[in-house]
């Protein structure tokens, strides 16, 4: 027997469902049509995620009676892009889809990301169903609405804010998934209990074992939790003018991070897992908060395996990356900052020197 539970998502006037749990791939057809959901279906996957879960999924919409259509999209972060989501119009011409068609999203961010533009734009609009399949996903991208592609000049450039129908998130997908994909999607829970959930952090703390070993009871609280706080923080700011920025914990050094190194060194959490040292040292120098909050952080990155030290780049080239991110107005640097576990706070009045202190003692360099 599966497990499953149900969570809401608000968004303005939409609300809509995520299910979460196991031996839920099948039941997809059975979902969409609880959820009023009907006609063709277009699937959009790349071909790692199509070789291990289309056939269940393709079943499980057959069963109910969909029509289906499959467009295989490259795998990786730099096929996100515009020629590709023309790929999927395309296909959704030759399928005549309509506008009460849906277009669902089966894989990880990329996937996810390049689809909801889709869907946001053909027609003006069809429905739009995330099947998440890397932890980073389900815990993160497949929440809030953020769809996008790249372009030459910058992450993300292209996009819309448009929310799924509905996100159906099965635990046993994540079975397959690298080790150090899975440690990137960690990182965005632990971040999720650093700022947002002390009982989440309590959890990942004293349940490490069980989380690692990848358990369904474990990964089922982990991701509630976490979806449950992304959920609720972009209820209260949809189109990210104010609160929404706390989810950029760690993000502003760990974007600059993943820059400097032309996104080949680091995987995403692996970026944010240092950018979050950066911002508890930040906020203890400020006596934001107390120096128990630092050893916290640092011992739980630590018991999750993942990195808090800098390479040596060029701490100049970091902040100058920062000012690219508008993080720095009038010489003064905007960044989300702690104090205390489970709490965040923006502080926009921070000096570069200091900031530059601090990166230096994370292992950055000076000069070059
Ligand atoms: N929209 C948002 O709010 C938001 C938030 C965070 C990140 N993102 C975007 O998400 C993207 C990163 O997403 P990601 O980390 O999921 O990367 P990804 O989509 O590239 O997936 C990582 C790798 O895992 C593979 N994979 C996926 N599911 C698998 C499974 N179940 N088993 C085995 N392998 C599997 C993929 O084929 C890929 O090779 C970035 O483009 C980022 O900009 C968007």
């Amino acid at each position: 027997m599966g497990v499953e539970r149900r969570l809401r998502v608000k968004a303005g006037l939409q609300e809509y469902p995520i299910y979460l749990g196991t031996e839920l791939l099948i039941k997809t057809g059975e979902i969409l049509k609880k959820e009023g959901l009907a006609g063709k279906v277009l699937v959009v996957t790349n071909p790692r995620v199509s070789g291990l879960y289309l056939d269940s999924l393709l079943k499980g919409l057959e069963q109910e009676g969909f029509s289906q259509q499959v467009v295989v999209i490259p795998d990786g972060e730099k096929y996100k892009r515009l020629d590709q989501v023309e790929k999927v119009y395309d296909t959704a011409v030759s399928f005549r889809l309509e506008r009460s068609s849906v277009m669902v999203a089966l894989g990880g961010g990329v996937i996810g990301d390049l689809t909801g533009l889709a869907a946001a734009t053909y027609l003006r609009g069809v429905k739009f169903v995330q099947i998440p399949t890397t932890l980073l996903a389900q815990v993160d991208s497949s929440i809030g609405g953020k769809v996008a592609v790249n372009h030459r000049a910058g992450k993300n450039l292209i996009g819309a804010f448009y929310q799924p129908s509905v996100v159906i998130t099965d635990l046993k997908v994540l079975n397959t998934l690298e080790e150090r994909e899975f440690k990137t999607g960690l990182a965005e829970i632990i971040k999720a209990g650093l700022i947002g959930d002390q009982a989440l952090y309590e959890y990942l703390l004293t349940q490490s074992a069980a989380v690692k070993g990848r358990s369904t009871e474990a990964l089922l609280e982990i991701i509630e939790k976490s979806c449950l706080f992304k959920a609720q923080v972009v209820e209260e700011d949809i189109f990210e003018m104010g609160r929404r920025a706390i989810l950029n914990y760690g993000h502003t050094i760990g974007h600059a991070l993943e820059a400097e190194t032309n996104y080949t060194l680091y995987r995403h959490g692996e970026a944010v897992a240092i950018g979050m040292v950066g911002a508890v040292l930040i906020s203890q120098e400020l006596r934001l908060c107390q120096p128990k909050v630092r050893e916290q952080t640092l011992a739980l990155l630590e018991l999750y395996d993942l990195p808090q030290k800098l390479p040596g780049i060029s701490v100049e080239k970091i902040i100058a990356r920062m000012a690219l991110d508008k993080k720095v107005k009038n010489g003064k640097l905007r960044l989300i900052l702690t104090t205390g576990i489970g709490e965040a706070v923006l502080k926009d009045d921070l000096q570069l020197e200091m900031i530059a202190r601090i990166l230096c003692q994370m292992g950055a360099s000076r000069g070059g």
